[in-house]
């Protein structure tokens, strides 16, 4: 059957408290909005979803362009049901369903359109929405049945008398309509509420009235309908969602120790037989291969770990690749293009900034190595500096294979230190270093001896 798929993000989100539109705050590392149409694609083609957009609107459609949706402008803000309003004229009316989400919920999983779909398929009624009962269900719209159990009535929590509002079921604002009813009605709901709004729900009470059923579909897990109306119920939803996207891992065959303190983001795979340890942060699209450690407080984001790679403990990697039986940390930072090889050993305090270090290379104590191109097996002592910033442009500096680099050394860039070459402990080298050689760049050592007894003055003696 057609299905057409509307999904309303035009609302600021006055309870947010926020200078950002509300469907643009991010939960488990993606958008509001982004989670609400990855859903929708298990029941409509990208272009047969369209999402009303309003407040910053240019936002929400530079991030969603890229998923191939279509967009509504809703340029005044009057209320649901004229947000929907809006969508004539870009999707089908006269036949087939039209499904509505709200850009604010988050959890929605995929199978629960699926089964909202044929629900409302298979039956004679003119819509189905999805209900749930809840022990807290301050903010929502109350469910109102009749003795059949079909909806009569969906009352918003500002008009709820006292008695209704004692109600536990709630609307999630997630329904299923017939297009033909829904299009021939829509325009008889008013904005008669003390908000002054045009409420979508209403549609239950107006298709009740002219004799259609409405039918309501009960979800037993109420965690998936949360709406996000204020910042405590996003930390809610990212919760649920990070906890959902351990729940996975682990099921795939990846061990999480703690999962309760450890934040991956929705978009991350991890391979089997992983080992995440506690309070670890993984982030944005990474990608860790397979018997891989994550050291306890590490954070990665954007970044590749090749299967066999290990992070020690509070080790960051951002906008990296680290490649398979390399060991990083603990205390170490990877950023901007860094490219461990295989094999490589980064320690304590060692900063890797747009360089590449071969397979097999060594700098395991108080490093920066920045904008430089490193061999396979070179060492790099302790103290070691590319300087490659002379207050004006970045330099790069070209470290041969096999070369051993002294502890407490300065490269000044641009600088080249050749294959299997040798720096002195404490230079400062600034002229290029051939295959091979020996390059000091140090005062000499001198000695005095006697030097204390000749210093000292005849009276103290
Ligand atoms: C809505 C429902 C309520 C339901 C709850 C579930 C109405 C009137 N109420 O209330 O019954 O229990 O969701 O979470 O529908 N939006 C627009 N244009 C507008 C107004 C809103 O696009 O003019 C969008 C918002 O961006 C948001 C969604 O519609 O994504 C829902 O709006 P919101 O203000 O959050 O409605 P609730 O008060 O949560
Ligand atoms: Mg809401």
């Amino acid at each position: 059957m057609n299905i057409n798929v509307v999904i309303l993000a035009a609302g600021l989100g006055t309870r947010m408290r926020s200078k950002r539109a509300k469907v643009l705050h991010s939960a488990g590392g993606m958008a509001l909005i982004e989670h609400v149409v990855t859903a929708a694609g298990a029941v409509a083609r990208p272009d047969s979803i369209v999402v009303v957009t309003g407040h910053q609107a240019e936002k929400v459609e530079d991030l969603l362009a890229p998923r191939g949706v279509r967009f509504v402008r809703q340029t005044e803000q009057k209320g649901t049901g004229h947000a929907l309003a809006c969508c004539h004229g870009s999707v089908e009316t006269q036949s087939g369903l039209l499904m509505v989400l709200y850009g604010d919920t988050p959890l929605l999983s995929a199978a629960t359109l699926l089964g909202l779909r044929d629900t409302q398929a298979n039956s004679d009624s003119a819509a189905t929405l999805i209900t749930t009962e809840l022990a807290e269900p301050t903010g929502y719209g109350r469910v109102i049945q009749d003795s059949a159990g079909h909806v009569t009535a969906i009352i918003e929590e500002k008009a709820c008398t006292p008695e209704q509002k004692k109600i536990r079921l709630i609307n999630s604002g997630i329904y299923c309509f017939r297009s033909d009813l829904l299009w021939k009605h829509i325009s008889e709901i008013q904005p008669n509420n003390p908000a002054r709004e045009f409420y979508l729900t209403d549609m239950a009470e107006i298709l009740a009235r002219h004799g259609h059923h409405v039918q309501a579909m009960h979800v037993d897990d109420p965690g998936e309908l949360l709406g996000i109306n204020t910042r405590v119920e996003l930390s809610d939803a990212d919760r649920l969602l990070r906890r959902r996207k351990a729940e996975e891992l682990m099921l795939s065959g990846v061990t999480i120790e703690r999962p309760e303190t450890v934040s991956i983001d929705t978009q991350v795979q991890i391979g089997m037989d992983t080992i995440v340890e506690p309070f670890t942060r993984i982030l944005g699209n990474t990608e860790i291969g397979e018997d891989c450690v994550i050291g306890a407080g590490s954070i990665v984001e954007s970044s590749v770990l090749a299967s066999g790679s290990i992070l020690r403990p509070y080790t960051l990697v951002a906008d990296s690749r680290v490649e398979t039986g390399a060991q990083v940390g603990p205390f170490a930072r990877l950023r901007m293009n860094a490219r461990i090889g295989s094999d490589v050993r980064i320690g304590n305090f060692v900063e890797v900034k747009n360089s590449a270090l071969g397979a097999g290379a060594k700098s395991q104590h108080l490093a920066y190595l920045g904008d430089a191109t490193i061999g396979d097996r070179v060492n790099i002592g302790a103290g070691t500096i590319t300087c490659n910033f002379d207050g004006v442009k970045k330099h790069e500096t070209k470290i041969g294979s096999g070369a051993f680099i002294g502890s407490n050394s300065t490269l000044v860039a641009p600088v080249e230190i050749g294959v299997e070459s040798y720096v002195g402990a404490g230079s400062v080298i600034t002229d290029p270093v051939p295959d091979q050689a020996l390059a000091l760049g140090r005062g000499r050592q001198v000695v005095k001896p006697d030097w204390v007894a000749k210093k000292k003055k005849p009276a103290e003696k």
